[in-house]
């Protein structure tokens, strides 16, 4: 892996017009040649065949969908969304090119992890650097922060960026297609990365205010005004989820073609589930609410739910979304406001889940609705199937009641 200069590192910028760093060794990543297929015309997203590498290109042409053409085809695709303009035609290219950068910076850090140990890639940081958040910065994160930054500053779609590892948000160059703000957390569960434990990357991107110029109360409002979320998980397969604001669709990286393939049309969350995922290690410094609702699903159901915690969001919230369930990470005596980051973790995963069918709140409100009043806020969360979050709530009002 190259050597990259540190990017955004001492590019305290407060203007936009201040100078930039060099652009550094740009990195390369040669996408396969592959072929995209426009999307069915009528815009129904057929079901990928079961297996779709290279030689089942002549098979069924019809139906291989990448990311590349869906996000080229978006607003034909999503028509409900281009009508609503959530989806502005002439933004169109610009989200695309956006999210492609996005997607080839998935790619890279994919490579990197899989390539872990033999590449020297494990472990902390050399000179032992810690985040703004004080927490021990993993190699990864700094490399995976750096190619997400260069890929999107390079895109030139974007005013400004919020990086988890970076204490104050980047001011991209001036350029006229900057349409775009964009919040990521480049590697998520850094912690499990020498397990070899799934990790992923999660995103979201705003719409700026004034083309061309980042202000950084584009990023402090509601999270129901993104345009777009989603998540790379570098698990047993690499897996990106993605809305544009309507459906949640998911691609799997064919490494064969280097591109992500259509696998799942239409990600629904499970109304309710079976499965409750939190940090239980935490319970004695919980809330009463807290305490009510995981006793109700251990002691109360017809047959208790089982606990998942992976301790990666990414995962823990892959799961969730696919098999119902919850997943809870909530303000307790110790840490009142949890440990997740309200830009570039709870909003992100909230957004896609409210667009799965699901839902996301803070015990008390909805998480969406939320502003957020400094970029590295943290925020607790609870999230998954709508009944089971709303049994959450429950709890948590009750005790609320009654001053517990
Ligand atoms: P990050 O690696 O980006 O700092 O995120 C780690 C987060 C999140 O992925 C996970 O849900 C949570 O940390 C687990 O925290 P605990 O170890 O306290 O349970
Ligand atoms: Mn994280
Ligand atoms: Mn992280």
């Amino acid at each position: 892996m190259g050597n990259f200069p540190r990017f955004g590192r001492g590019r305290r910028l407060t203007s936009p017009n201040a100078t930039r760093v060099e652009a550094a060794v740009p990195y390369t990543n040669s996408e396969a040649g592959a072929q995209t297929r426009a999307v069915d015309r009528c815009g129904a997203m057929k079901r990928v065949a079961s297996s779709h590498s290279i030689d089942d290109f002549g098979e069924d042409l019809d139906s291989f969908v990448t990311l590349s053409s869906f996000i080229l085809t978006a607003s034909t695709t999503c028509p409900s969304l281009a009508a609503k303009g959530h989806i502005k035609k002439e933004e169109e290219t610009d989200l695309c090119i956006l999210l492609q950068s996005v997607a080839t910076s998935c790619k890279y850090i994919q490579n990197c992890v899989r390539k872990l140990g033999l590449a020297n890639l494990s472990g902390k940081t050399q000179d032992l650097t810690t985040n703004v958040q004080g927490e021990q910065q993993m190699k990864l994160d700094v490399i995976a922060h750096d190619v997400f930054a260069r890929g999107l500053d390079e895109s030139k779609r974007c005013t400004m960026l919020v990086s988890e590892e970076e204490e104050d948000a980047i001011m991209c160059a001036t350029s006229p297609h900057g349409r775009y703000v964009c919040v990521f957390d480049p590697l998520d569960g850094s912690s499990n990365i020498d397990c070899c434990v799934s990790v992923g990357s999660i995103f979201g991107v705003y719409r700026a205010k004034t083309l061309g110029v980042g202000d950084i109360n584009d990023v402090l409002v509601p999270g129901k005004e993104m345009v777009a979320a989603g998540y790379c998980m570098y698990g047993s397969a690499c897996t990106m989820v993605l809305t544009v604001g309507g459906n949640v669709r998911g691609f799997t990286l064919d490494p064969s073609l280097g591109e992500f393939v259509l696998t799942h049309p239409k990600i629904k969350c499970p109304p309710s589930g079976a499965t409750y995922s939190v940090n239980e290690g935490n319970s004695r410094y919980w809330s009463a609410g807290m305490k009510r609702y995981v006793d109700h699903v251990k002691y109360d159901k017809e047959s208790p739910h089982s606990l998942r915690y992976i301790g990666s969001m990414v995962a823990d919230v892959h799961r969730t979304l696919l098999y119902g369930g919850t997943f809870s990470y909530p303000g307790d005596s110790k840490s009142p406001n949890g440990k997740l980051r309200i830009l570039y973790e709870c909003f992100p995963m909230a957004y896609i889940m409210e667009r799965a069918g699901g839902a996301a709140s803070d015990g008390t409100q909805r998480i969406l609705d939320i502003v957020p009043t400094s970029i590295h806020q943290r925020h607790p969360i609870h999230m998954g199937s709508e009944e089971d979050v709303e049994e959450i709530d429950r709890f948590h009002r009750e005790a609320e009641m009654e001053g517990k």
